[in-house]
């Protein structure tokens, strides 16, 4: 049994600028974890959804990211102008807004090479006479 209606996790987490997957928080994921916050707390259900912070979700690459429970339907890109849409659609109604879910894993960003001098190859062995 859930103990709130909704369960909402928001991906605040945040790497150092330059990072190669990025990161929620330096895309507005705190706005977003407000805003969210804020329309549960004026529609009075604080005691059946709960907006929650979290950690890295493992989607970086496509963040902002947010996570519905139970229904376990996920966000991708979300923005501050999105939250209005997400609470009245699904998190008050259910219905989940097509246009933002993420419907499956994305591969994540490799890091760059390490900066350093130049790879060169090897000459070809010269036979032995
Ligand atoms: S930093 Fe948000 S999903 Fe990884």
């Amino acid at each position: 049994m859930s103990l709130y209606k909704r369960h909402v996790f928001v991906c605040v987490n945040e790497r150092p600028e330059g990072s190669p997957r990025g990161c929620c928080a330096l895309e507005g994921a705190r706005e977003i974890r407000a805003r969210l916050k804020q329309s549960v707390k004026e529609a009075g259900l604080k005691d059946e959804v709960r907006i929650n912070a979290a950690g890295c979700l493992d989607q970086c690459e496509v963040g902002p990211v947010i996570a519905v429970y139970p229904e376990g339907i996920w966000y991708q890109g979300v923005t501050a102008a999105d939250c209005d849409e997400i609470f009245e659609v699904h998190i008050r109604n259910g219905r989940p807004v097509e246009r933002l879910q993420l419907h499956q894993r994305v591969p994540k960003a490799k890091a760059s090479p390490a900066p350093g001098p130049p790879q060169t190859e090897a000459a070809p062995e010269t036979p032995a006479e």
